[in-house]
């Protein structure tokens, strides 16, 4: 009987196990017994059968038809066409989905999908049911180029992940006899599935597999068979791999003497494995180059121009269709000693019009660097000619990495406010995902994935609308007691981390290179003096902020009015952006009343305040509404509790440090 009764309790402790959720299923949520017929008369064609499985297995209406109709020219894009059907009792849909290709079937399958499983959104029921009115909906992304930039290192380290080790473990590929053929492990494999279905759910259609900061040894012929077989686990899903190469790969492989753009031997060099990795991957997407940047190599080294080195690379892949994404963040070389956020169009805008056509300029969206706030890049209105990609950090380098509940939509939507997605080919990011079981680190972490794929296919959704997706996915919970308290807590949390880092246009006072905690006094000690000033924050004894201003650095004076003059006058300047561009008083006159002082204590106080009231209403109210998802309730509820004593040590050494030039009282 004993025997027994511990088998039982086995048996159902272990039920209880595999029922709770550890977020490695990220948004996709859980699967239903085929309950749909998924009517397709398609090719033989990969793409179109995870369509048709995606649907079987997710789709809870009563039947759907993929159309193929070439004439329709969507691109990408789909037409959903979805209509309520009686039967018996129940209403149940019946829908058709119409691409132009199987790309665009795969897409418009995850849409209705993402209807079905967000509905009450729309309804405002609160519960989960099939969506009551017809559908018709025609959608197309608004760029071509939709691409995730992994950090990743080839020793499974990834720069600025906060989420384990990278999921392109090279040496679970192994490669057959004279790096042919080829095996991966299971587990890698399963991985990659979820990876490619995540990000197909989105629409992103682009990998870069490796850190910008790149290992010459990617360009070996070991390197390119491993990314082969990567390459053709995430084709079907629509997703090309591209690979950030180190400029000066030829010479540090021992090929070349020299990596000059200019020299015939380089360029054959480049030619030639442009060819090898065509002939091993037709629809290799091409590279990213950080060049003559932070130390890496670059034309600049033989006194080439950025042109130049872009040009030489253009030329070797052109002949397959590939493009070269050539960064734009590049500082302390050419314009040693000024302001460093004037660089990129110092550097850049005199070449427009001299890349090759398959070149793209691709620029962080603010100046500086992924700060939790900047004004937008003036690169994007300087360069004209030469088509951009807008680079947007998921990782949250600077917004409390995998500790701190920010969601990066607000500020993503922020800057779009600013630059118009119509300027642009393509809109990168640079990823947040690592080994870790849920893969990003923290639970609400894997919202910024969520939201950057969603953006970079629809820049006009709003934030809100993406927080809920995700949330009523994610936890497949739809109790607005739920939703409506955690929306809340998303959309404010970035602002919540502004306010307790760097209010009103301050920025970098992070830790040295970690850049995880305050340290306003420490920064550049420990920096090479060419790549940034003496202290961002410029405080003395009359105020603190950085002039840049017409009478300061004049940054002001690469933006396009209106713009210029209103940042230029510190009356008209947004507060948000007001030490950003101007030194201000410490007893200057706010918007509110208050001296600048008084607000500053006051943004950081509120900072502190919000992160209170998050964790507050996270440990005492969403329990109840995370059935099955508790491992992520109390990942999130313990995490909460770091982000709060961290929000103080903020508060409290960035108040302390100014009160040294202030002078004056801390507020509380
Ligand atoms: C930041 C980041 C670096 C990264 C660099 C880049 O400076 O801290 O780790 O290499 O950006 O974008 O190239």
């Amino acid at each position: 009987m004993k025997k027994y009764l511990i088998l039982l309790f086995t048996v159902l402790t272990s039920l209880h196990v595999s029922a709770q959720s550890d977020g490695s299923q990220l948004w996709l949520g859980k699967q239903y017994a085929n309950s749909c017929q998924v009517i397709s008369q398609l090719p033989d064609d990969a793409t179109a059968k995870i369509a048709k499985q995606e649907l079987e297995n997710n789709w809870r209406g009563k039947n759907v038809e993929l159309k193929i109709d070439k004439a329709l020219n969507l691109g990408e894009g789909y037409n959903i066409y979805a209509r309520p059907a009686q039967q018996g009792d129940n209403i149940q849909y019946e829908a058709t989905i119409t691409a132009s290709n199987p790309i665009g079937l795969l897409y418009g399958a995850y849409e209705l999908i993402r209807l079905q499983n967000t509905d009450a959104y729309n309804t405002g029921s609160g519960k989960q049911q099939n969506f009551s009115k017809t559908i018709d909906e025609t959608e197309k992304p608004q760029v071509g180029l939709r691409i995730l930039n992994h950090w990743d290192n080839l020793d499974g380290s990834i720069e600025r992940g906060y989420a384990g080790k990278s999921i392109f473990k090279w040496e679970e590929i192994k490669l057959g006899k004279n790096g042919k053929g080829g095996s991966i492990s299971k587990s890698l494999h399963d991985r990659l599935i979820t990876y490619a279905r995540a990000n197909a759910s989105l629409g992103i259609n682009g990998s870069v597999l490796n850190n910008v900061n790149a290992s010459p040894k990617m360009m070996t012929a070991e390197y390119i068979n491993k990314v082969k077989i990567i390459a053709n686990i995430l084709r079907p899903y629509g997703i090309r791999v591209y690979l950030s190469i180190n400029f000066a790969s030829p010479m540090a492989l021992g090929y070349t003497k020299t990596a000059d753009p200019l020299d015939k031997k380089v360029q054959q060099w480049w030619k030639k494995k442009a060819k090898e990795i065509y002939a091993t991957i037709p629809d290799f997407g091409g590279f990213l180059v950080k060049a003559n940047s932070e130390g890496q190599p670059g034309p600049g080294d033989y006194h080439r121009t950025h042109a130049d080195g872009a040009n030489m690379l253009a030329d070797a892949v052109k002949p397959y269709g590939g493009i070269i994404m050539w960064r734009s963040f590049v500082y302390g070389a050419n314009h040693k000693g000024e302001d460093r956020v004037k660089q990129a169009v110092s550097e850049f805008k005199g070449m427009d019009g001299k890349f090759r056509d398959n070149v793209i300029l691709q620029s962080k969206n603010g100046p500086l660097d992924f700060q939790p706030r900047e004004p937008y890049a003036p690169i994007f209105d300087n360069i004209k000619q030469t088509p951009q990609i807008a680079e947007l950090q998921i990782t949250q380098e600077y917004l409390g990495q995998s500790k701190h509940l920010t969601y990066l939509a607000p500020m993503w939507k922020e800057f779009f406010g600013f630059v118009n997605p119509d300027r642009l080919v393509g809109i990168s990011g640079v990823a947040n995902i690592g080994d870790d079981a849920n893969w990003c680190g923290h639970p609400f972490s894997q919202a910024n994935w969520y939201a950057f794929g969603r953006l970079a296919w629809n820049p006009s959704l709003t934030a809100e609308e993406i927080a809920h997706e995700w949330l009523v996915q994610t936890y497949e919970n739809q109790d607005e007691r739920f939703t409506k308290p955690v929306e809340m807590m998303m959309m404010t949390s970035r602002e919540a981390c502004v306010n307790y880092m760097m209010p009103l246009g301050l920025h970098h006072i992070f830790k040295f290179d970690h850049h995880y905690g305050p340290e306003p006094d420490g920064f550049i000690a420990s920096y090479p003096l060419e790549w940034c000033p003496v202290y961002y924050h410029k405080a003395d004894a009359q105020g603190v902020g950085f002039d840049r201003s017409s009478k300061g650095t004049d940054a002001v004076g690469q933006y396009p009015e209106p713009y210029r003059n209103l940042y230029d006058n510190i009356e008209t300047c947004p507060e948000e952006y007001l030490l950003w561009f101007h030194h201000v008083p410490w007893t200057y006159k706010m918007k509110s009343g208050s001296t600048l002082w008084q607000e500053l204590c006051m943004k950081y106080n509120m900072g502190v305040a919000m992160v209170e009231v998050y964790r507050d209403f996270w440990h005492t109210s969403a329990k109840q509404f995370m059935k099955g998802h508790e491992q992520e309730w109390q990942h999130t509820d313990s995490l909460l509790n770091v982000q709060l004593e961290n929000a103080k040590e903020w508060r409290n050494t960035c108040l302390k440090y100014f009160q040294t030039f202030s002078k004056m009282k801390i507020y509380e």
